[in-house]
This record gives structure tokens, C-alpha cells and sequence, in this order.
């Protein structure tokens, strides 16, 4: 059984106080808490701090950062390694993302390199995958998400996939308000599913949490989550806003437990 994981990439958003303000009063909209549902907020490096010092250990509420370098250290100006995410207590991070890619030139080894690091150093990756519009109408979607998969995550022990989670995320649902279909969703889940058996192993692939993400809401959750093949979703715009956060946690908590 694979707990819903629910996650805020919080992007270029909120400086370090804003931040802090944020997730206080997320906590407390989120009294009683949600149980049976996993929840990270991935803030700016600038606002790790702030936040996982409200969120106090043992919270509810796990932090995540939104990428890192795959060295340790040294001169790379500009650059935060998974070391420094690990000290400020992040447990996940973000990789891959599309706006990496797109925006900073990302692609499939450099996103290797950065999972290896996050596995050396106790980070449970994030991997975003997902194909553009004109990838999807020219009917490649399923090959373009066995090549991202293949060129970042082959390779790797059994030991460290274990903590891998895949997001799927179709770059033309990303914050456009035009949310993928369940149906979408679920059949890029299902070729994501049986490309990591192939990879690694059906048992691996059985235990691989996928998220969808790409314009989630509210209002969408709780269908996208309906099917057993969608273990949570990353979440942009809608996790910027406390209600919405909290009301998407408390639907994932509630739709799993009662198994919709
Ligand atoms: P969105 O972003 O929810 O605003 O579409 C999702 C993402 O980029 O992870």
C-alpha cells in the first residue's frame, strides 16, 4: 500500500519571513491532522530555514527543496549541494522539474547525477517527467516518458529507488489551469509503472509512488486520487494559499481512507 504523498513546490514564491508567516498558519488549518497522507512544502533555499524552524521536528509537515547540485562542495558559484539541504532538514527534493529543464537546460544526466547525489546523502528524489503539447498530439508521450526514466534512473540499487518518487507532470498542464484528464493521468501512470519494472523490478515499480501534477486543485483532487495508480500530486499554484493547501491535504487524507 503506497501512502499518498502531497507535495507544494512553492517555486520563486514567498521570502523567508512570508514563508515562516505561511506555514504557521498552515499548521494550524491543519489541526486535527490529516492521518494516512504524507505532506511536504518545498519552499525557495532563501526560506528553508525559517520554515523548518516553525515547523519544528516531528511535524506533520516534511520539507522538501526544489533542486540542488550533484557535487558536495567547492567552487560553484551559485549552487547549493544536497549536504547543506540534508543540515536545514529537508528530506525530499525536487528534480528535473520542467522549468529546469526548460528554463536552465536540464536534461536526462545531469538529473542522473543530481538523484545520485540526493541518494548518497539521505534525499528522497523527486523525479518530474512529463511531454509537451506537441509531444503529446504527435502521439509520443509514452516514449518521451520512457527516455526521461531511462536516461535518469537507470543503474541505481534496488536499495536507493526505494526512496525514488516519479512526478508526472505534462508540461502543458502546468500552470495553465488545463488540468489532464484522470483517464491522462492514469494511463501515463501506467506506462511510467511498467517502465520502472522493466528497469528495475516489478516489486520495485509495485512500491514506486507516482504523482500527477499540472494545474491540481481543489476541485480536482479528490477525482485524480480516485484511481489507485495516482499516490498524490505536486502541487504549484493551489499549495500558495493556505486554504487550498490544507482543504487538497485534508481530500487526499479523506478519498484514500475511504478508498473511492
Ligand atoms: P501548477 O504547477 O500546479 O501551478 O500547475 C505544478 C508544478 O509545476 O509542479
Amino acid at each position: 500500500m503506497r501512502t499518498p504523498l502531497i507535495v507544494g513546490n512553492w517555486k520563486m514564491n514567498k521570502t523567508a519571513s512570508e514563508a515562516a508567516t505561511f506555514v504557521g498558519e498552515l499548521s494550524q488549518h491543519l489541526s486535527p491532522p490529516p492521518t494516512g497522507v504524507e505532506l511536504v512544502v518545498a519552499p525557495p533555499f532563501t526560506a528553508l530555514e525559517s520554515v523548518g524552524r516553525v515547523l519544528g521536528s516531528g511535524s506533520l509537515i516534511q520539507l522538501g527543496a526544489q533542486n540542488l547540485f550533484w557535487e558536495t562542495q567547492g567552487a560553484y558559484t551559485g549552487e547549493i549541494s544536497a549536504p547543506m539541504l540534508k543540515d536545514l532538514g529537508c528530506r525530499y527534493v525536487i528534480l528535473g522539474h520542467s522549468e529546469r529543464r526548460t528554463l536552465f537546460g536540464e536534461q536526462g544526466d545531469g538529473i542522473r547525477r543530481k538523484i545520485q547525489a540526493a541518494f548518497a546523502h539521505g534525499l528522497r528524489p523527486i523525479l518530474c517527467i512529463g511531454e509537451s503539447l506537441a509531444q503529446r498530439e504527435a502521439g509520443s508521450t509514452n516514449e518521451v516518458l520512457t527516455q526521461q526514466i531511462h536516461e535518469s534512473v537507470s543503474g541505481f540499487s534496488a536499495e536507493n529507488l526505494t526512496s525514488l518518487t516519479i512526478a508526472y507532470e505534462p508540461i502543458w498542464a502546468i500552470g495553465t489551469g488545463r488540468s489532464a484528464t484522470t483517464e491522462q493521468a492514469v494511463a501515463a501512470h501506467q506506462t511510467i509503472r511498467s517502465v520502472l519494472a522493466a528497469t528495475a523490478s516489478p516489486v520495485l515499480a509495485e512500491g514506486t509512488r507516482i504523482l500527477y501534477g499540472g494545474s491540481v486543485t481543489a476541485q480536482n483532487i479528490a477525482s485524480l486520487l480516485a484511481s489507485n495508480q495516482v499516490d498524490g500530486a505536486l502541487i504549484g499554484g493551489a499549495c500558495l494559499q493556505v486554504d487550498s493547501f490544507a482543504t487538497i491535504a485534508k481530500l487526499a487524507s479523506i478519498t484514500r481512507s475511504i478508498g473511492v
